[in-house]
């Protein structure tokens, strides 16, 4: 028996070396090493045997075991090498063979906010991206908001409890921060994501990107606020565009206004867009309270400014005719593909 054992080891030795592929490999450890395999079998003989001849039979078959388990072992490392080597020689990768893939392409949010971007860079106005997460001050405090006032609940806020932070509900949370930080004259554009604690419908999302201009310096008053809203209305809707202003409150500005736009898809005529009244409820503007001023480190006496900002988000579904906010947000690439 003993010489079967020794005999078999030798065989199984000299045979994986010539095995050339994995599956082969696996057969040939099953025929062996199985539960039917030539070796257990001789292992299941053993407890016919004597004690004595158990013991060195048993110690044999044993070691055997292991040698031959190792040699599987060093083999299916050798095929897998020599598996991976041939490939390499054999696929190698042809660089100039042309390829597709699908291209991806800007979200509309993006593309509009680049164009807006773009034409007021041209007339002098520098870009600061809103925080999405910034302070109690720079949202409500430093904007005039106190602490007690309404306003407050006007946009429902997350609030990081305790640490003093909320998630930006307005892009009018940058401000004072610019006012602080740059010197007049002031012409910026803040483009941003802001958040309000709000249910979500077709025309209101818990997340939405706003814009805001603010413009300081010396003698800023209203007529250069409607002239850069109907420019940039303008230059968006690509016609000229009218505006019409309301009384309005926000707390940051005085006087406040709520800035109305001729509807460019009827001229005012009116349609299913302005919903027959030939004007589309926009944006609030106003100029700068002075509180706002004193507080961003200048005086009202010299300085003023005027501020307005609205929800891209709106502005994207006029332009391009989107019946629900909540596309924008979703994973959908055949809304995407559109633009
Ligand atoms: N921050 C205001 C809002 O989110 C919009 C606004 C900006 C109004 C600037 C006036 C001036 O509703």
């Amino acid at each position: 028996m003993l010489n079967q054992i020794k005999t078999l080891e030798l065989t199984v030795l000299t045979k994986v070396t010539h095995i050339k592929d994995e599956e082969t490999l696996i057969q040939y450890r099953n025929d062996i090493l199985g539960k039917a395999g030539e070796l257990t079998t001789i292992l299941k003989w053993l407890k016919d045997l004597s004690p004595e001849e158990r013991g060195t039979v048993g110690k044999a078959a044993n070691e055997t075991r292991d040698i031959i388990t190792d040699a599987f072992e060093a083999e299916r490392k050798r095929i897998k090498k020599e598996f991976i080597a041939q490939k390499l020689e054999t696929e190698q990768e042809d660089v100039t063979v042309p390829f597709s893939h699908t291209k991806g392409s800007l979200h509309p949010i993006t593309m509009v906010q680049q164009e807006v971007e773009d034409t007021f860079t041209r007339m002098g106005f520098d870009i600061y991206d809103a925080m999405e997460v910034t302070t109690e001050y720079l949202n409500f405090d430093a904007v005039n908001v106190p602490k007690t006032h309404p306003a407050r609940d006007m946009q429902d806020t997350f609030w990081l409890e305790g640490s003093g932070h909320v998630l930006a509900t307005q892009t009018s949370c940058m401000q004072n921060l610019i006012m602080k930080n740059k010197s007049t004259p002031i012409k910026a554009i803040i483009p941003g994501r802001v958040f309000r604690n709000e249910d979500v419908d077709a025309t209101h999302d818990n997340t939405f990107y706003q814009v805001e201009w603010i413009v300081v310096d010396k003698w800023i008053g209203i007529s250069h606020l409607k002239f850069t809203i109907t420019t940039m209305l303008s230059d968006i809707f690509g016609k000229e565009v009218k505006i019409r202003m309301r009384p309005g409150y926000f707390p940051f500005v005085e006087p406040g206004v709520e800035v109305d736009f001729s509807c460019p898809f009827c001229d005012g005529v009116g349609c299913k867009i302005c919903k027959g009244s030939g004007w589309i409820e926009f944006m609030g503007a106003g100029l700068i309270h002075p509180n706002v001023i004193r507080e961003g480190g200048l005086d009202p006496e010299i300085y003023s400014g005027f501020a307005f900002g609205f929800g891209l988000n709106r502005l994207v579904m006029i332009r391009y005719g989107i019946p629900d906010m909540r596309y924008f947000m979703s994973p959908d690439v055949r809304f995407l593909k559109q633009f």
